[in-house]
Order: structure tokens, then C-alpha cells, then sequence
């Protein structure tokens, strides 16, 4: 894409590690395009999220996405963070007001959004796979509105602190075949482009879902996603909660109605001859 830019061009980033894989420059540049928004997204990998939200800061940066490993770790280095954002403990939104990063989350309202069609309130069990930042919104997102929700975690600890954190249940990743859900959602990076070919859980995990979230967009089906679709579960891609939660980062920062569809043609353009 061409993108002209002048003296007054605002700029936006996205700051994670890796990013390789992130479509969040393509999908927001068109958008401000869409909209005729002098603006441009570029993506900013690094190791040293702190020293970024300082550069932000200093310079005229005016919003930040933030994703994975940094959703949770910059949460106590913003100058404000919203209420939902605070209760989440996660924000994967900045927006830079005259030098104070005010921090945000739109993970949640768009996981809400995506599993509307499978989510049956209060009836509904649901394993969260991840305890990082994304699970953190996941969680927050079901939270109250299924019959019961279990953590399972890599690393025992987080999914505990996690669990507590929400209230529900955790188990470790060994145990994760004991648990009984109608609802699976895997938040952990496991799967994505390029190691496409990885399973977060056994099989057996699988044995009583009905659907599968996974939040993984790229590939658009992943090999858990796969799985599931063999297994007769429905399965809903990542790219439901990615252009849900990009769409409200827009409205965040432009204070303008996202445009939709053109955001989802450009990723779905995008991902053509990308696996
Ligand atoms: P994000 O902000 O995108 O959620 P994160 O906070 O780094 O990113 O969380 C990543 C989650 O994926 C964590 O739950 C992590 O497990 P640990 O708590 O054990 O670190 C999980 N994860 C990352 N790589 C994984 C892997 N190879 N296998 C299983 N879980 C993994």
C-alpha cells in the first residue's frame, strides 16, 4: 500500500515481540485511508516495551496498540488506565493525551462480541487455555456469563493468580484433559504463523466441546482449529476478535465509527498467499 505522508502525519504503532506475523499495520493504514485520515501505523518489535512507552511519550506518537508478551507487563507503566482495562489487569490500547499514556482494553468487548452465537449465558462451560494478557480479557469477557470457567496454564502459577484474580477454577496444562467444556478458547500463542503446525492441548481435550474459539488469526485456521472442525465442533476464527477489538481501537483514537468491512477486506486481502 502507498501511503503519502506530510509534516502533519500522526502516527500510530503497535509495539510486541514477536510481529512478524501482525496484520494490525495493514488493517489500521487502511482504515485511516478509508476514512481520510492523515495518519500511519507502523509496527514497532522490541524487546523493551518501557523504553517505547517513553519514546511514545517524547514524541508525537498518538496511540499504541500493545501485544504479546506486553498487555499485562506496561498495565503499572501508563500515566491512566480505564476502569475495565484496571479490573482486566491487561490493556492492548494506548492512547498518548499531551505527553500521558492513557492505557484501554478492547480484547474483552470484541471476545464478547465473537462468541455471542456460542456463548449460552449461564449455561455454558468454558476452559480458558492461556493465563497471559489475552486470556486475562477472555476471562473477563466470560466471566459471570457462563455456568463455569477453568484456566489452564503452561506455568501453574499464572493460571492460579489468574483463576483467584477472576474467581474460577485453573488447572495445570497436564490436567487440562480432566476438564469437561462445552466451550474451549486457547489465548496462547501455540499455533500461530509460523509454527503453524502445534496443538496447544491433547486431543482429549477436546472430547466434550461443542466450539472452539481460538484467538490465533493468522493462519485462519489453525491446527487446534482444524481439529475441532474434524471433531464436529464449530469453531470460531481469530480474526473475529482481532478486527472486533482493532474496530474499537479506531473508535478510541479517531473518535469515528470504524469502517468495518473495509477493514475486513483489507485483512482478508491480506491473508491471501500468506499462510
Ligand atoms: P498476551 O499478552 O498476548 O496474552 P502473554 O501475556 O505473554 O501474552 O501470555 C501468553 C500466554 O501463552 C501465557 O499464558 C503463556 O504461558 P506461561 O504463563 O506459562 O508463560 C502461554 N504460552 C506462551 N507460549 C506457550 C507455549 N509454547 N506453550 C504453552 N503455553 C504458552
Amino acid at each position: 500500500m502507498n501511503i503519502e505522508m506530510n509534516e502533519n502525519t500522526t502516527l500510530y504503532g503497535i509495539i510486541g515481540h514477536p510481529l512478524g506475523h501482525t496484520l494490525s499495520p495493514a488493517v489500521h493504514n487502511s482504515a485511516f485511508r478509508a476514512c481520510g485520515i492523515d495518519a500511519v501505523y507502523l509496527p514497532f518489535e522490541t524487546l523493551d516495551p518501557f523504553t517505547c512507552l517513553k519514546a511514545a511519550k517524547a514524541l508525537p506518537i498518538k496511540g499504541l496498540s500493545v501485544t504479546i508478551p506486553y498487555k499485562s507487563l506496561i498495565v503499572k507503566h501508563l500515566d491512566f488506565v480505564e476502569l475495565t482495562a484496571a479490573r482486566i489487569g491487561a490493556v492492548n490500547t494506548v492512547i498518548n493525551r499531551g505527553g500521558k499514556l492513557h492505557g484501554y482494553n478492547t480484547d474483552a468487548s470484541a471476545a464478547r462480541e465473537a462468541l455471542e452465537d456460542v456463548l449460552k449465558p449461564q449455561e455454558t462451560t468454558c476452559l480458558v487455555l492461556g493465563a497471559g494478557g489475552a486470556a486475562r480479557a477472555v476471562g473477563f469477557a466470560l466471566k459471570g456469563v457462563c455456568r463455569s470457567l477453568t484456566i489452564a496454564n503452561r506455568t501453574a502459577r499464572h493460571a492460579e493468580e489468574l483463576a483467584r484474580s477472576l474467581g474460577c477454577g485453573w488447572v495445570g496444562l497436564s490436567d487440562v484433559c480432566d476438564v469437561k467444556a462445552d466451550l474451549v478458547i486457547n489465548t496462547t500463542p501455540v499455533g500461530m504463523h509460523p509454527q503453524t503446525g502445534s496443538i496447544p492441548v491433547p486431543e482429549r481435550a477436546l472430547e466434550h466441546a461443542s466450539a472452539v474459539m481460538d484467538i490465533i488469526y493468522r493462519p485462519k485456521r489453525t491446527a487446534l482449529l482444524e481439529l475441532a472442525e474434524r471433531k464436529g465442533c464449530r469453531t470460531i476464527r481469530g480474526e473475529e476478535m482481532f478486527l472486533r477489538q482493532a474496530a474499537a481501537q479506531f473508535r478510541l483514537w479517531t473518535g469515528f465509527e470504524a469502517p468495518f468491512e473495509r477493514m475486513k477486506d483489507t485483512f482478508e486481502g491480506a491473508m491471501k498467499g500468506i499462510k
